[in-house]
């Protein structure tokens, strides 16, 4: 009864202008191994259920793409969204879904768009983590030991465990800690003060529940949107699925899992993970990933870089650039678009966004 949820809808804004909405960062091979981020996440999770219990959520625009690049899959795994409503509602859809085909279904929900470096580790985790949602009504989310008070990120507060004498000799202490507090991307400030604090966790983004459990939270939490699948999923694997699901679509505010329902369910634990983990959400993080030249540079294309340290530059090999004094800069071009901005103000990337899109 294990499934894999594959969130692969977004479109990756942050990472403009390589991520576009036509063709999002996770279907890139951004970390120039051969796969794209999606075909890596695909593969990590081969190794934790069968293929066929793999199910992608994406976007109906990116259809093609997905079937391009995931050959392997049948068309029903691909749970295809008429419109982007962030990821509670391709929670919702996904769940109810598969709680139709399987009512003890146990899911493993996840982002396409992760690099992980110690793949056994993963699976170990999420494994553990899988038998613990198996019978219980839980929400479990992997926590990352934080690094620096990233505001990109949630936060997970967790209780202590009292661990006694007999527990630690036996072995038997539990893997998941009760979340005292969930803080969605929170400001500057608090983000530092939880970082000194010393009991928070990132939230990785990778959830575990099993799907009866998570559609009682949306019930819940977020009714709304449990009413709008609610009401057509005897339409789901029938030719009228299609039309039923814009409908729902249309009902459906944005909102994310992680403000809808993990800041306010009182039934969150978290799983201390540690498989070398990074959400490759921005040019950073993928600086901090790649390997690097003398100068600390990470550059990718045809570029003479002279006097320039700690830039991480991705040009198209049919140009020549050649650049000089340049520090702490991100320089890439992608398509019809050249981007030059410093490393540090790379929060500028998503108004950037929206200034091309002014500009058509
Ligand atoms: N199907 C679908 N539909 N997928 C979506 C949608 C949507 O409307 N919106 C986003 N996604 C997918 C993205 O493609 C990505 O794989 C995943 O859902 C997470 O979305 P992000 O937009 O990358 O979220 P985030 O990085 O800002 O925040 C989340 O992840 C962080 C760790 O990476 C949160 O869970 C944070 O709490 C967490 O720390
Ligand atoms: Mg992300």
């Amino acid at each position: 009864h294990w499934y894999a949820v594959i969130m692969a809808g977004g479109i990756g804004t942050r990472f403009w202008p390589f991520s576009r909405q036509r063709f999002p960062k996770q279907f890139h091979d951004i970390l120039g191994t051969g796969k794209t981020l999606i075909q890596q996440t695909v593969e990590r999770f081969e190794q934790i259920c069968s293929a066929e219990n793999i199910y992608i959520v994406g976007s109906r625009e990116h259809e093609n793409l997905l079937y391009e690049q995931l050959p392997n899959l049948a068309p029903h795994q691909f749970i295809l969204e008429p419109s982007r409503r962030n990821t509670a509602p391709c929670i919702a859809y996904s769940a109810f879904k598969i709680f139709q085909k399987d009512k003890k279904a146990n899911l493993v929900v996840s982002p396409a768009d992760h690099y992980v470096s110690n793949e056994k580790e993963f699976t170990k985790t999420i494994q553990k983590a899988l038998k613990e949602t198996a019978q219980k009504d839980i929400l479990v989310t992997l926590g990352i030991q934080p690094s620096r008070p990233d505001t990109g990120y949630g936060y997970i507060q967790y209780c202590e465990e009292k661990t006694t004498l007999w527990k630690k000799i036996l072995g038997i202490s539990s893997p998941i800690k009760k979340v005292k507090l969930f803080a969605e991307k929170p400001p500057l400030e608090l983000a530092i003060e939880f970082l000194r604090s010393g009991d928070f966790l990132w939230n990785s983004g990778i959830f575990i529940w099993n799907a009866q459990t998570i559609l009682k939270e949306f019930e819940k939490h977020l009714p709304d949107i449990y009413e709008a699948f609610w009401e057509i999923k005897d339409t789901f694997f029938t030719e009228n699925e299609n039309k039923a699901v814009e409908k729902a679509y249309t009902q459906c505010r944005a909102i994310s899992i992680d403000y809808g329902i993990m800041e306010k369910s009182e039934h969150v634990f978290v799983m201390p993970a540690n498989f070398g983990w990074s959400d490759l959400g921005t040019w950073k993080s993928l600086f901090e990933l790649s390997p690097k030249d003398e100068k600390e540079n990470v550059i990718k294309g045809n570029v003479v870089a002279l006097d320039t340290e700690n830039c991480i530059i991705q040009t198209p090999d049919n140009r020549l650039v050649i650049v000089k004094g340049l520090k702490n800069f991100i320089v890439a071009e992608y398509e019809n678009a050249l981007m030059i901005c410093p490393k540090d103000e790379e929060q500028s990337v998503k108004e950037f966004v929206s200034i091309a899109e002014k500009k058509g």
